[in-house]
């Protein structure tokens, strides 16, 4: 099976996928890592894995759906089985979800249903939730709604601010996208 990923900064679940996946001999391997933004410090450990990148910079299209188009060629060009979003942080219109549905994925660090978009941690502090997490799910059109794959939940700590619960979720991220990735190339997810 061959996995497209998808980042647009640190990328750090990107990482953890293409590590356990060397790692673990699964019945796939990371061909691309695409980003679209030209600094995204992901791309020089792609690179420094011999692993092929691409920028699709949404700054020099016009409109949205042109740097889809662009973006879907881009990946195309690597004929993906798997797309694999990870700290991706475009939202992609609905010819390109079409395109890829049922086989793109996406981490998000809440435990959907509860916070869609943005500012997740912040958001599970200040509504006093016990705990908070992250879920990988396939992508549709409606954001952050897709069928889910799997969960992983972290307690929420007395004085914990949102970086602090941040880096606690990034943790169990890190576990949990990889065997995700795992289940779904081997079938099982
Ligand atoms: C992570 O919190 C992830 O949940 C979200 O983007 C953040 C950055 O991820 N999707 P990464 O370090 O760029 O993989």
């Amino acid at each position: 099976k061959r996995i497209v990923i998808l980042i647009s900064g640190r990328g750090s679940n990107m990482e953890a996928i293409v590590q356990a996946c060397a790692a673990e001999g699964w019945p796939a391997q990371v061909v691309g890592v695409v980003s679209n933004r030209p600094e995204a410090a992901g791309l020089a450990f792609a690179q420094s894995h011999g692993i092929a990148t691409a920028v699709v910079d949404h700054k020099t299209f016009a409109s949205r759906d042109e740097f889809d188009a662009a973006l879907a060629a881009a990946i195309d060009g690597l004929a993906p089985d798997l797309l694999v979003l990870a700290g991706f942080m475009r939202i992609l219109g609905a010819a390109f979800v079409q395109r890829y549905e049922g086989r793109m994925l996406n981490i998000h660090p809440s435990l959907l249903p509860a916070f869609p978009g943005l500012h997740t941690h912040r958001r599970a502090i200040e509504a006093g939730c016990a705990e908070a997490g992250c879920t990988v799910h396939y992508v549709t059109a409606e954001l952050d709604h897709g069928p889910m794959v799997a969960q992983a939940a972290v307690p929420i700590l007395p004085g914990d601010d949102e970086h602090s619960l941040a880096a606690r979720v990034l943790v169990e991220e890190h576990r949990l996208y990889p065997q995700a990735v795992r289940a779904v190339v081997e079938g099982r997810a």
